[in-house]
């Protein structure tokens, strides 16, 4: 047996179809869910999301699957929720090879579940893959493990209009070897958990300190995918944004920092000007940023509304000045968890300077407001951004194993 598929899993149960036997060329899927007597009642799922700190309350099951040099995509699963059994030497762990995504689904208007572009995340995790030199998952992989847990898991998906699930697929190496090398074994696993609003339901817009000392990314780099490492280097200058009374850091470029790219886990929207007549405004993507889903999302939707949109550079002075003069009339950060935040003050070295009132500005409430209601099927999809989740998919009985193509 190849030794690095040694992943050994402690609370699945025994499969209880057959392990799927794929067609060349084809994933396996395996249906194992908790029994319906171990499911979690509606009160107990009710209590548990009453207020859900971010990244906390999970669902009861995940997906998982593996790659592997001799076989390829392979035994996906649907499984219950629980731990893993790692090698300490899973290289993973120890170099960093290791990448994710996230992404939401919606308690549709209707009653039903829908995801919101999954298979964007999909692509996007494909190519922070090909960044680390690990196997690109499958669209079809990424898709159906969107879909499985869903149908599994949906009655998580909350009611409340302020929360929603968010998805977590997480891609790493899983190789027993400590050799500086691409692993040949991976593992992908999908999680699910209930979120509220990403800064706490009391926090209507967020301070942001504009971090010179470190960088977050350097032309070359890995500032483009959406992988592990590229989180952990901002837990400082994080903590320097709270010292000095601000929720969020902003990052500058590695070579002259001046130039506002984005902040710690989202972009950045300005908005100049207002009304039909606004323009708004973000840093480009010079391969040092993360490609929002959200800031694409919100550029579409804000062509739709008939605003100028403008992808340019802006540095911190200029940003200073358009806000102090009223050009800029509104700053916003955008990603799948912060979803739309309102920037109302910034702070660096040199001095702060407040944008708007505290409060959303009018673009920024209407931006949030269309998106909000696309994604909770309110108003017409017209780019096809929802997956709807057929409710008649919920169960919990094993599935027959069958085989989706890579
Ligand atoms: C997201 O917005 O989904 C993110 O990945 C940011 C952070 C929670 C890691």
């Amino acid at each position: 047996m190849n030794q690095s598929l040694l992943l050994a899993d402690v609370t699945a149960p025994e499969d209880v179809t057959a392990a799927g036997v794929a067609a060349p060329g084809r994933i396996s899927w395996t249906r194992t869910p908790l029994p319906a007597s171990d499911l979690a009642t509606a009160a107990q799922i009710a209590e548990r999301c009453a207020q859900p700190a971010f990244g906390q309350v999970f669902t009861e099951h995940m997906v998982s699957a593996r790659w592997s040099e001799d076989r390829g995509w392979h035994d996906a699963r649907l499984r219950p929720w629980g731990p893993l059994v790692l090698d300490p030497a899973t290289v993973g762990l120890h170099y960093g090879q290791v990448v994710f995504e996230g992404l939401k689904a919606f308690r549709q208007q209707d009653g039903s579940v829908a995801a919101f572009r999954p298979a964007d995340h999909a692509r996007r995790m494909r190519r922070s893959a090909r960044r680390l030199a690990m196997p690109e998952p499958p669209e079809e992989l990424f898709v159906e493990s969107v879909r499985e847990l869903l149908a599994q898991d949906q009655r998580w998906v909350p009611q409340a209009p302020t929360q929603s699930l968010y998805l977590r697929p997480l891609l790493f190496a899983t190789d027993m070897s400590l050799a500086l090398r691409p692993s040949r074994s991976y593992e992908f696993l999908l999680l699910a958990f209930v979120t509220e609003a990403f800064f706490g339901p009391a926090a209507p817009s967020v301070a942001v300190w504009i971090c010179e000392q470190y960088t977050r990314a350097a032309p070359g780099g890995t500032g483009e995918a959406k992988c592990a490492g590229n989180y952990a280097p901002g837990y400082l200058a994080q903590a320097e944004a709270a010292e000095h009374g601000c929720q969020q850091v902003v990052w500058l470029d590695a070579a002259e920092h001046r130039w506002v790219e984005e902040m710690g886990g989202m972009n950045l929207f300005f908005v100049y000007g207002e009304g039909a007549g606004a323009t708004l405004v973000t840093p480009p993507l010079t391969g040092t940023l993360l490609p929002g889903v959200t800031r694409n999302t919100l550029q579409i939707l804000a062509a739709d509304l008939g605003l100028t949109i403008e992808e340019r550079r802006l540095t911190v002075d200029q940003w200073r000045a358009d806000a102090e003069s009223g050009a800029m009339t509104e700053a916003f950060a955008c990603g799948t968890a912060a979803v739309v935040t309102p920037v109302s003050r910034a702070v660096s070295a040199e001095g702060s300077w407040q944008i708007g009132d505290g409060k959303a500005g009018p673009t920024t409430a209407k931006l949030h407001a269309l998106l909000a209601d696309i994604q909770r099927g309110r108003t017409p999809d017209r780019h096809g951004w929802l997956d709807r989740i057929p409710s008649a998919a919920a169960g919990s009985a094993a599935g027959p194993a069958r085989t989706i193509a890579p």
